[in-house]
C-alpha cells in the first residue's frame, strides 16, 4: 500500500466577520501521524472538515499527492473519518457496521468479507463480529468505528477527538493501540485533539493552533524542548516564565537580570538592556534543603504548597526573586521531604531554560 501526502495551502475560513482559520499552511508526508492541537475554538475541526470536503474554504487549497482536490465532494476524496461519538448503526452487528463503506462502494461477497475480517483483526475485534454496538464497551465501539474507517483503504484517515468520550485509563490504552494501528496500516493520519498528552505520545509531528493560526509545528520533542513562544510553552506542558533584562554575553551564555538576581541562559546571544522572556520547565529545577555550592542560577524560597501524584510531587515555592515558582520532583528518591513553609533552594542549569517570544 502506498501512503498519500496531504497538503493544506494558505487555508482561510470565515463565518461572517469571524475568522475560524487564518492562512494555515501545512504538509503531511505520506504515512505520517500529524496532530492538530489547540484550545477550544482554535480552528481544529474547521481545518479537518475542510480537508474532508464537508466545509468549503473561503480561500486556499487542499492537495492530495500534490494535486488540488479543493472542489471535490467528500465521497470522491476517499478519506476515512472517526469522530468523538462512535456513530455506529445500532441495528447492525459489528461485521455489518464495518462492511457498510464497502457496500456503498459496491464491494460485496468474498472480497468484502476478507476486507472486513482484515480490518477487525487490525483493531483486534475479530472475536466480537456478531455483537451489536450496544453489547460493546465504549472503547470497543470506538475500535469498530476505526475499523469501519480503515476497511476501504482510505487515502487519509481523519480523526476528530476520537478518544475524548472515554475514561482516562481507557483513553491511555487506546493511545497505545492507535499508534500501533497506525504503524501497522501505514496510512496518513490527521488527528485532532485538545489533549496535550495525547498529542505528545502518539504523533510524529504536532501543529499547535492558536486563534486559527499555526503557532508552531514540529516533532513532540522539538515543541516541548524548544517552544518558540510563550503560548506554546504554556499550552504544551507547564512552564515558569521569567521576565528579565539582558546584561552581557559570557561565552555562549547570555547573562540576564530578573527580580534583583542575575541568571544565565545557555546558547543565547544578545546585547545589554534588552527585555528577555525565559521559559523554565518545572521538572528541570533542582530543589534542596540547603544552598547549592556552585550558586549558579540559584534562588531561595519557601515551600507554600504541594500536591502528590504518586510518581511525582508538584511543589509551589514562593520566592522573592521570581514570585511563585512551580517545581516538579520525582517522588521516588526525592531530595526533600515536603514541609509547610520549609526553606528551599532552587537551581537550574543554564541550558535547562529557553528564550521564548512574548507572543
Ligand atoms: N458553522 C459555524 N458558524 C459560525 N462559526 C463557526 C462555525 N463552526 C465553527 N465556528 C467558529 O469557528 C471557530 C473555530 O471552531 P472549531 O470548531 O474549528 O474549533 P475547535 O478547535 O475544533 O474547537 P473544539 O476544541 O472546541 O472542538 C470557533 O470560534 C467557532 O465558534
Ligand atoms: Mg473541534
Amino acid at each position: 500500500m502506498t501512503a498519500h501526502s496531504l497538503e493544506v495551502r494558505r487555508l482561510r475560513k470565515e463565518y461572517g466577520s469571524a475568522i475560524a482559520v487564518n492562512d494555515v499552511t501545512l504538509k503531511v508526508p505520506g504515512g505520517q501521524f500529524l496532530t492538530l492541537l489547540g484550545p477550544s475554538g482554535s480552528g481544529k475541526t474547521t481545518i479537518l472538515m475542510t480537508i474532508a470536503g464537508f466545509s468549503t474554504p473561503t480561500a486556499g487549497d487542499i492537495l492530495l499527492d500534490d494535486a488540488i482536490i479543493t472542489p471535490l465532494p467528500p465521497e470522491k476524496r476517499n478519506f476515512g473519518m472517526v469522530f468523538q461519538g462512535y456513530a455506529l448503526f445500532p441495528h447492525l452487528d459489528v461485521a455489518h457496521n464495518v462492511a457498510f463503506p464497502l457496500r456503498v462502494r459496491g464491494i460485496t461477497g468474498a472480497e468484502a468479507e476478507a476486507k472486513v475480517s482484515h480490518a477487525l483483526d487490525l483493531v483486534q475485534l475479530g472475536h466480537l463480529k456478531d455483537r451489536l454496538p450496544r453489547q460493546l464497551s465504549g472503547g470497543q465501539q470506538q475500535r469498530v468505528a476505526l475499523a469501519r474507517a480503515l476497511v476501504f483503504d482510505p487515502a487519509v484517515l481523519l480523526l476528530d477527538e476520537p478518544l475524548s468520550a472515554l475514561d482516562k485509563k481507557l483513553r491511555a490504552d487506546l493511545q497505545w493501540e492507535l499508534k500501533a494501528i497506525h504503524e501497522r496500516v501505514g496510512t496518513t493520519f490527521i488527528y485532532v485533539t485538545h489533549d496535550q498528552e495525547e498529542a505528545l505520545s502518539m504523533s510524529d509531528r504536532i501543529a499547535i493552533l492558536n486563534d486559527g493560526q499555526i503557532a508552531q509545528l514540529g516533532s513532540p520533542t522539538e515543541l516541548y524542548e524548544a517552544p518558540a513562544t510563550r503560548f506554546v510553552a504554556d499550552f504544551l506542558g507547564k512552564s515558569n516564565f521569567i521576565e528579565g533584562r539582558t546584561v552581557r554575553q559570557d561565552g555562549s551564555d547570555l547573562v540576564y537580570q530578573a527580580g534583583g538576581g542575575e541568571f544565565r541562559q545557555a546558547n543565547s546571544t544578545g546585547s545589554g538592556g534588552e527585555p528577555i522572556l525565559v521559559a523554565l520547565r518545572p521538572e528541570k529545577i533542582d530543589v534542596r534543603n540547603e544552598p547549592p555550592t556552585d550558586g549558579l542560577n540559584t534562588i531561595e524560597g519557601r515551600l507554600s504548597s504541594w500536591n502528590y501524584y504518586g510518581t511525582n510531587f508538584q511543589l509551589r515555592v514562593a520566592t522573592d526573586a521570581l514570585g511563585d515558582v512551580l517545581v516538579n520532583q520525582p517522588a521516588f528518591k526525592s531530595p526533600i521531604e515536603p514541609q509547610q513553609d520549609a526553606s528551599v533552594w532552587l537551581s537550574w542549569e543554564p541550558d535547562a531554560s529557553v528564550v521564548v517570544k512574548p507572543d
